[in-house]
């Protein structure tokens, strides 16, 4: 199958064209700079710089990928504006691309993430949940919109709200495990935020499994059916890479290093993949301690 992917570079994008290349499908990755790409992408991927550009391929399917790094410096009005237009736009361009084709795509496999939520406290979140009404939720809800717009096209689309997607080689724990391999790793503000991991195999598994199941659409939470909070992802974390992990960073010192952007370390949703369990997807990952003792077992 030709596979067409935005975003087909980044940490969730290089697992998934590994697994697409082992199974025998054809990836087509649009990237900014895509002779970059192509070399940090497996043989046989095609990578150009444009949706438009793949017009000729006919892909059957579009995961859409592609989004400014959103924890990355301070949320200043002009990141924010970069970190909502670089996804709209892009998924924008997928729909028009969909709506130019002769034989649009059966599938558009689009990211959102668990911000869509907001802040939740404790309480379980299903794809049922209301949200909180904050910037990320806002960020998600126009993402999302213009993704489901490619419904109207005949495309079945999946939305995918992505919890912090755990491997090496990227994603959150390329930030955090130098800090606690140098026994400076500590909790978060009061550690009770719930963080809703996923193993990067897994996520790359979803994709596939939405991929190939074409009863499936809508929304679905992108995260193990475990989630644990900031205080206990700590011990865990401590415990695989056998550092301590004592050294709490306080609420207040975020806040004024990160501003708004602390929002995304010191709040969070007890996100559970309700719908995937639901539609019978086999995860290879459901607690954390296996999921980092694989990450970390080199
Ligand atoms: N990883 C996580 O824990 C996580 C959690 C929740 C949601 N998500 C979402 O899932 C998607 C994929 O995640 P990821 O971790 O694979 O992301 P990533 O490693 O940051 O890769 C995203 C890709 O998007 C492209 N990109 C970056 N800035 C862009 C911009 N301003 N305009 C257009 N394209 C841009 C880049 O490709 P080129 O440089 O080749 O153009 C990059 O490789 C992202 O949208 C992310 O927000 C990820």
């Amino acid at each position: 199958m030709k596979v067409l992917i935005t975003g087909g570079s980044g940490f969730i994008g290089q697992a998934l064209c590994r697994t697409l290349i082992a199974a025998q499908h054809q990836p087509l990755v649009v990237s900014r700079s895509p002779e970059k790409a192509a070399k940090a992408l497996p043989v046989g991927v095609i990578a150009r710089a444009r949706v438009a550009d793949f017009a000729d391929e006919a892909p059957e399917a579009i995961i859409n990928l592609a989004g400014e790094p959103i924890a990355e410096g301070r949320w200043t009005e002009a990141k924010k504006k970069a970190l909502i237009e670089s996804r709209v736009n892009i998924t924008r361009e997928v729909v028009d691309f969909c709506s130019r084709q002769e034989q649009p795509p059966a599938t558009l496999i689009s990211a959102s993430a668990v911000g869509y939520y907001g802040d939740q406290g404790s309480r379980d979140v299903t794809e049922q949940t209301t949200p909180h009404d904050e910037f990320a939720h806002q960020l998600c809800k126009r993402w999302e919109a213009e993704a489901q717009r490619a419904e109207s096209l005949g495309v079945r689309v999946a939305i995918l709200r992505i919890g912090l997607v755990l491997d090496a080689g990227g994603g959150m724990l390329t930030k955090t495990a130098p800090i606690f391999k140098l026994g400076l790793g500590g909790k978060l503000g009061n550690g009770q935020q719930y963080m809703p991991w996923i193993h990067r195999n897994d996520m790359v598994g979803m994709i596939l499994f939405l991929l190939e199941r074409d009863d499936l659409s809508g929304a679905f939470n992108a995260s193990a059916p475990n989630p644990v909070t900031n205080a206990e992802f700590t011990r865990e974390l401590g415990r695989a890479l056998k550092r301590p992990a004592v050294l709490p960073a306080p609420a207040l010192a975020l806040k004024l290093v990160f501003g708004e952007m602390s929002r995304l370390l010191l709040t969070g949703a007890k996100m559970l993949p309700a719908r995937m369990e639901q539609a019978g997807y086999p995860f290879e990952y459901r607690q954390l301690d296996r999921a980092l003792t694989d990450i970390f077992r080199a």
